[in-house]
């Protein structure tokens, strides 16, 4: 079992690494003053920049912001306008649909060929405006977003999962591929442009959390390591495009490679909105702080599980949670968590889990190992469709088809096995709140599906 993934796009960047740390990060050595963050003439003639992730007088164990020292200051921008574009993704309609029924999209239509843009809201709970809940994003990249355009999320935090494919991401405080088995998370605000780094479509999910930041879960007594370890997050290191010359003064000075003007896409209250700029946002030369995007491989999932009989709760696999302040401790907005190949060891024990009904509620979604085209799930003739994936009712009771409870009631627990080695890792949304299903969603859904736990999302054919 590899406990790196083997990617089949190999990486060109280099990153900071771990979760959490305040990190200072320098195109230039010396573009970020010391140790005065708002110096009256910061280095190569940048300009300070703050961006605050959280309220500024919390503890500083959940302070996030960042300093930017950057060529020119993002001030300088046009008037926003709404951005009235024919398609449904610039102004999707309001999440309105509940059902308990589960609901399952075995696969979707997606007849265009869109950007990173072009997402589709399969649907929300809580209210960005009140920093409540979170929404469900589908996206379907076939195409680099336009030259000199940038998006961001002014609702939340983006936690991105490539079901298939990779993703060049370009963001302000610089560079992180995101490939398949990875996922990234981009904070609220931080604007960056995607593309395709071997021109083949990606396609996933995303996670917009509008309450708080995502955090590694506590691990209570496994103690220090385990789960995510927070050693294994990447962070993009300060890059910009530009150069550093020397001033009319004698100064050396940092300057833009161009001056073009550039398209800022903003997305509030989940509705996109425009604007321009005469200059580059990849114009950052160096920064400081903890407010910053940052990737995982999921392969380095130091996964815990039982290991004389029983079955733990799926808690033991979440990697990244966001708490739901003010409510019953342990309550998160949204854990996610990964199920991925691992040993399975439990003597005597059904290696499925129960069935079961929860007060959080499910959003089952799978990630195709695409490195390994030998798996059965990157067989054409397979059964697997694009954007496959699961929502359990709350508190309505799922577990294993008929077929598959007696095929593990019978199977052999007196020898450890590997599973989930095929190709395919669950990931698991888990929401506090249930979701309202978007028009498109329902349409694009099947109600009354119960095959979660057969290794597979399609319905039978
Ligand atoms: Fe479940």
């Amino acid at each position: 079992m590899n406990l790196v993934t083997d990617f089949a796009v190999k990486e060109k960047y280099s990153y900071h690494e771990g979760f959490g740390n305040h990190f200072r990060s320098e195109a230039v050595p010396g573009a970020v003053p010391v140790p005065n963050n708002h110096a009256q003439r910061p280095p190569l003639g940048l300009r300070t920049e703050k961006m605050s992730g959280t309220s500024l007088v919390g503890p500083r164990s959940h302070n996030l912001y960042t300093y930017m020292y950057r060529i020119e200051s993002s001030h300088e921008h046009h008037e926003f306008t709404q951005w009235n574009h024919h398609l449904e993704y610039a102004n999707p309609p309001t999440a309105k649909n509940l059902t308990p029924n589960a609901v399952s999209w075995p696969t979707i239509s997606w007849p265009e060929k869109g950007d990173w843009i072009s997402q589709r809201l399969v649907g929300s709970n809580g209210d960005p405006q009140q920093k409540t809940g979170l929404s469900i994003w589908f996206f379907n990249v076939h195409n680099d977003m336009d030259p000199r355009t940038v998006f961001s999320s002014l609702d939340g935090e983006a936690l991105i999962v490539p079901q298939f494919g990779s993703l060049d991401i370009t963001t302000e405080l610089g560079k992180m591929l995101v490939r398949h088995n990875e996922i990234a998370v981009i904070p609220r605000g931080i604007r960056y442009r995607v593309t395709l780094p071997d021109g083949k479509p990606c396609r996933g999910y995303i996670c917009e959390l509008y309450q708080g930041h995502f955090r590694l879960p506590e691990l209570g007594i496994i103690g220090t390591t385990g789960l995510a370890n927070s050693y294994d997050f990447q962070i993009p290191k300060a890059s910009f495009e530009g150069r550093v010359e020397k001033g009319s003064n004698g100064d050396q000075i940092a300057v833009a490679n161009e001056t073009s003007d550039w398209n800022i896409v903003s997305r509030l209250n989940t509705k996109l909105w425009r604007c321009s700029q005469p200059t580059s946002p990849f114009n950052v030369v160096g920064w400081q702080g903890t407010l910053y995007p940052y990737k995982y491989d999921l392969a380095r999932v130091d996964t815990i599980a039982n290991i004389r009989y029983g079955h733990a709760d799926p808690s033991v696999f979440v990697v990244l949670t966001a708490p739901s302040f003010g409510k019953a401790p342990g309550t998160a907005v949204i854990d996610f968590a990964c199920v991925g190949p691992r040993w399975q060891v439990a003597e005597g024990t059904y290696p499925l889990p129960w069935f079961h009904r929860n007060t959080m509620q499910e959003f089952v979604l799978g990630i195709i190992d695409d490195q390994r085209l030998d798996t059965p799930l990157n067989d054409p003739k397979a059964d697997f469709s694009p954007f496959a994936a699961f929502l359990n009712g709350t508190m309505v009771t799922h577990g294993p088809d008929e077929k598959h409870y007696q095929d593990m009631k019978a199977s052999d627990t007196t020898k450890p096995v590997m599973v989930q080695n095929e190709g395919l890792t669950f990931g698991l949304f888990e929401f506090e709140c249930p979701l309202y299903l978007t028009d498109w969603a329902m349409e694009s859904a099947k109600q009354n599906s119960k095959r979660q736990f057969s290794g597979q999302f399609a319905e039978t054919k």
